[in-house]
């Protein structure tokens, strides 16, 4: 059976910082106070011209430069992501057009922020039942869209970010260990963005901001400082380990004080966790995979190093995921997939162009 390695790594943020004073400017609230309750000092915001999908497309080129892989040779492309850029079509297959990775599958998976665990496992699972080699898992976020920035409780929490692991096979032992998943619908109104099939947009459904995230915030909070332990220690147990077994957990971040209280539960120091909320804020699915590429980057995650990631959000949804940290497979000559973005874009306007013109020789009266 082979197994799932994490073999390539990316992320990406607007250039856009809004700082807690700059927060302050708008509503009813200071630095003090969001940095004490949250442990949150900036988020960094998307521009008007960018989508999720514009900043899934960087973090994902960067995972595809680190794994050393052709776009072309991606079987799938799994976005995890809360604000998808459409309900329909999907976030994954506006990607997968991006980069070019014309043998793909692609899909949008919703599970909230424990969405990028989600797809994590499911990618892991194609690739040890043998049916697939190659796929991205990519969390991409623009919650901003979806913020009501005169709601002080939840405008001051959110940030926009990508990030993106590159799955691929092999028969060396290593990679993903073990994963559960877990969810309680009857807290499905504890954290709710209401617009779709139940509140299209309507003026009514505008008027009573149904566009908005809506959250019950100290409900989020006990369910979250309660899960995080218990999904921690399934994982551990699926994957036969023990805490002492792991080097890093890596948290979603969503308050600083849920990572601190599921420290305190697990008998863990806070310096064992992966931390970087403070820049970032709460990115939902991206949160996960910004903070691995982060303390992979600057050393502290290394090949061989048993990770646990772990998360929770709306559905309600939560869920853990063991892994030992590999990185690139080796041998392999440098295949530099950036340079395969201007031709998906050659070949997507080439696609349009030819459906055109189909369109005008073969339309037939029905
Ligand atoms: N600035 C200043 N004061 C504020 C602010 C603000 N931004 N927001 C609330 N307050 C006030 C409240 O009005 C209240 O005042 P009062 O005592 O006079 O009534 C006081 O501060 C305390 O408010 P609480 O709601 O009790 O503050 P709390 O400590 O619970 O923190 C928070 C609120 C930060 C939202 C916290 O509950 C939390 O983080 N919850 C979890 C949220 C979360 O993780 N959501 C994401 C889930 S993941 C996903 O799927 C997206």
């Amino acid at each position: 059976m082979p197994y799932a390695h994490i073999t390539g790594w990316g992320m990406y943020v607007p250039e856009l910082v809004l700082t807690n004073e700059d927060l302050s400017k708008i509503v009813d609230t200071n630095d003090e106070w969001i940095r004490e309750r949250t442990g949150i000092r900036e988020r960094h915001i998307a521009r008007e011209n960018e989508y999720p999908s514009t900043l899934a497309v960087r973090a994902g080129l960067k995972a595809l430069d680190i794994a050393n892989l052709r776009p072309t040779e991606l079987d799938l492309i799994i976005c995890a992501t809360s604000t998808p850029e459409y309900l329909l079509p999907s976030t994954a297959s506006i990607i997968q057009d991006q980069i070019g990775a014309t043998k793909a599958g692609a899909f949008d998976l919703l599970a909230a922020c424990t969405g990028f665990i989600y797809g994590l496992n499911m990618g892991a699972q194609f690739i040890r039942s043998g049916s697939l080699k190659n796929i991205m898992v990519i969390g991409t976020e623009t919650l901003s869209r979806f913020i009501n920035w005169k709601d002080r409780t939840t405008c001051i929490l959110f940030g926009d970010g990508a990030g993106a692991f590159v799955l691929q096979a092999s028969d060396e032992p290593g990679g993903v260990v073990s994963a559960v998943m877990h969810s309680d619908g009857s807290g499905a109104n504890l954290l709710t963005l209401p617009v779709g099939s139940r509140f299209p947009a309507t003026e009514e459904s505008v008027r009573n901001n149904k566009h908005f995230i809506e959250m019950d915030g100290k409900e989020v909070f006990r369910f979250a400082t309660r899960v995080m332990v218990q999904a921690t220690n399934e994982a551990l147990k699926a994957a036969g380990w023990t805490l002492e077994d792991v080097q890093w957990v890596i948290p979603h971040q969503a308050n600083l004080r849920i990572i601190d209280s599921a420290a305190r539960g697990l008998k863990l120091p806070l310096e064992r966790f992966i931390i970087n909320i403070d820049r970032y804020g709460n990115t939902s699915t991206a949160s996960i995979p910004m903070a691995a590429v982060e303390a992979v980057e600057n050393g502290s995650i290394k090949p061989g190093d048993k990770i646990v990631l772990v998360g929770f959000g709306g559905g309600l949804t939560w869920g853990a995921l063991t892994a030992e940290w590999t990185g690139p497979l080796p041998d392999r000559r440098p295949v530099h997939p950036q340079r395969y973005r201007t031709l998906a874009r050659v070949r997507s306007i080439f696609r349009r162009l030819l459906r055109f013109i189909e369109g005008i020789f073969f339309r037939r009266e029905l």
